[in-house]
């Protein structure tokens, strides 16, 4: 045989056992289509280059900056991000000179920007001002990135360092007030680096940017979901052959879209779909999800009732630590329990999830609830089937708002499609426990210090007798919450305060707005633990919020509104007290609260506070403090 044969024929096999289902049909459809590469040097922003560009219509990866120019070359164009490093720092992230001459089309955005400038002999020096937030740009030549845009177009930077001299062949294109290379370019060789962000709403025009970007790239638009999902299916039928998968439910946006794409492709009883329901869902979340599962003819959806097994488990637990680490563990018995009865041979099975594409991604960072999810699929069984390489990951080329996109498409409500994540322990993290009061040292006189310093801004505080987790350096840690009050409270002004605070006082976490009663004149805990009235009592707050929130069209503004119970009792009237978290995010790595319009706040806190003793509202943003309160 032919040596090529032979190693081919060895790849082949290698290929069909090994290589996971899910990457093996990534890996067949990359193969061939036209795609644009994002280099990320560690901007916060790399996964939104992507994201805008499949908007346009093409097909984009996130690459690392030690991706050889080789593979580099396969790409029809190039982009390198942003990123945190200065260029001429030791060890800031790099990229080989060799893509200048790969004769594809390069766009450097910020970072990116200036490390071309610096790698082809120009210069870049810390900036006079540093520029952060909008700017005028003034276009100087209508060409290339900048046929069609205004000659003043509004962008948006967030840099210290600048361009000071050009390498040779580069022209100016544009330039602001404070930044002179704003924009640059070598025509000839189709390279292009502005300072400014143009994946960023912003940049008023940047679509419109990213799209000549394209047109020189001379990328087909091969990107959407009716070929996605065409194809997709196709591959699944493909690769699984006559094979079953087995699916965890978690009633998410990403694990129920890859269910209903498997059912609708492989037939419904192919794929079984499991969803264990702990009792610290929100209301009726079960039935909701096989309602809507049911409505687009999937049956083979099966309902795990293991409430009274958490109860049992969770009795007279107020540590948190212990809290979840005893939900965890007892979600994988359970999970080994389902598994085993189904007896899953890996010839006959395969392990379907809902991983996406920001999970897969390496520089995309370690994120809590990725940590979580992949912790939920660790039962011999599934480790079993994972380690024959029976995973399939339908969804492991798309960005959330992509999912939803194909969620839409394949039928599923409204309800579904756009909902917010949930933390796998539920409601058990928003409910706090407490055997008695636990106050900070020297409570009195951190309390005595806060007040004589919101004293001039008319607004009064007092520390809350409980904690709650946040996160300081690397660790998570448990501080009290301070809740404040007063005259004239607006979100922005409060926003300074709770910055200064939580960074002044070291025994605080987290600042809340009082919304009811209108003053604290006493305090006092309730011992309590995780009881079934206390989670029928947050099913019915949460209840309220989100249909609130719903209602008034507000829902998408908001990334994740924990509502969270709180077993203080204010002012003597004899019931738990309940705090609202709404935050604004993207995946949740850092998130801002929600400043919510005034009017509907004080409607929401009047529904709500017939039930509770006060509703507080959890002015902190992440970090350092965390989205969920435990
Ligand atoms: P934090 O509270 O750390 O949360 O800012 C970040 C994101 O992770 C979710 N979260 C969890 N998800 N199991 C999960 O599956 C958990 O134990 C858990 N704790 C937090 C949280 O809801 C937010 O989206």
């Amino acid at each position: 045989m032919p040596y090529s044969v032979f190693v081919f024929r060895y790849w082949f096999i290698y290929y069909l056992n090994f290589v996971p289902l899910g990457g093996r049909i990534f890996f067949s459809y990359i193969l061939l289509v036209d795609k644009i590469a994002v280099v990320d040097f560690g901007s916060q922003y790399a996964h939104l280059i992507a994201n805008r560009l499949r908007r346009l219509g093409v097909y984009s990866e996130i690459v690392l900056p030690e991706t050889s120019s080789e593979k580099l070359a396969k790409y029809k164009g190039l982009i390198l991000s942003g990123g945190p490093n200065s260029v001429y720092e030791k060890g800031a992230p790099t990229i080989s000179p060799r893509i200048f001459s790969l004769g594809i089309p390069i766009l450097g955005m910020c970072y990116g920007h200036q490390l071309i400038v610096h790698l082809l002999g120009g210069k870049v020096e810390p900036g006079k001002t540093k520029e952060y937030g909008l700017a005028k740009l003034s276009v100087l030549k209508k060409i290339g990135i900048f046929e069609g845009i205004r000659e003043n177009s509004q962008v948006w930077m967030s840099h210290g360092d600048a361009v000071s001299a050009l390498p040779k062949g580069f022209v100016a294109l544009g330039k602001t007030e404070d930044c002179k290379f704003a924009a640059i370019a070598d025509l000839s060789r189709k390279i292009f680096a502005v300072q400014f962000h143009m994946e960023v709403t912003h940049t008023k025009e940047g679509m419109k940017m990213l799209g000549n970007f394209l047109e020189l790239c001379r990328v087909k638009r091969e990107w959407n979901m009716e070929k996605f999902l065409a194809r997709k299916m196709n591959e699944i039928k493909n690769t699984l052959q006559d094979r079953k998968v087995f699916l965890l439910v978690s009633g998410g946006v990403d694990s129920t879209v890859a269910y209903a794409l498997l059912s609708k492709t492989l037939g419904t009883d192919r794929v079984y779909g499991l969803f264990v329901d702990t009792g610290f869902l929100r209301k009726d979340e079960g039935k909701k999800t096989a309602i809507a599962l049911k409505k687009i003819g999937i049956k083979n959806f099966h309902v795990f009732q293991a409430k009274r097994k958490f109860m049992q488990a969770i009795r007279g637990v107020t540590n948190p630590e212990e809290k979840r680490k005893i939900i965890g563990d007892l979600f994988l018995q359970i999970q080994a329990e389902a598994a085993r009865k189904l007896k899953l041979n890996p010839d006959h099975w395969v392990l379907g999830q809902g991983t996406i594409y920001p999970d897969t991604i390496e520089s995309a960072g370690t994120r809590h609830s990725d940590k979580i999810k992949t912790h939920h699929n660790r039962v011999p069984e599934i480790l079993e089937l994972i380690k024959r390489g029976r995973l399939i990951e339908p969804l492991a080329e798309l960005y959330k708002d992509e999912v939803r996109t194909l969620g839409e498409r394949l039928g599923l409500p409204k309800e579904i499609v756009w909902k917010h994540p949930f933390p796998g322990p539920g409601l058990a993290v928003r409910i706090l426990c407490a055997r008695g009061e636990k106050w900070p040292e020297q409570s009195h006189s951190a309390e005595e210090d806060i007040n004589k310093l919101l004293a001039p801004s008319g607004i009064k505080a007092k520390i809350l007798p409980i904690q709650s987790v946040g996160v300081q350096g690397d660790s998570r840690t448990y501080r009290n919450p301070v809740a404040v009050w007063g005259e004239a409270c607006n979100f922005n002004s409060l926003e300074k305060i709770s910055t200064s605070l939580t960074n002044r006082f070291f025994t605080i976490n987290r600042v809340c707005l009082l919304l009811n009663p209108p003053e604290i004149k006493s305090i006092q805990i309730l011992p309590s633990y995780l009881s079934e009235k206390r989670i029928k009592l947050l099913q019915e707050l949460d209840d309220i919020v989100m249909k609130f929130i719903k209602h008034h069209g507000i829902e998408r503004d908001i990334w994740q509104f924990p509502t969270v119970l709180l077993p203080i009792m204010i002012n003597g009237v004899k019931r738990e007290s309940v705090v609202l978290r709404p935050v604004c995010s993207e995946e949740a790595m850092t998130a801002n609260f929600y400043k919510m319009n005034a009017g509907l706040l004080k409607k929401l806190a009047n529904k709500l506070k017939p039930k509770v003793s006060a509703v507080f509202y959890d002015i902190t943003n992440k970090p350092p403090r965390t989205i969920e309160w435990e």
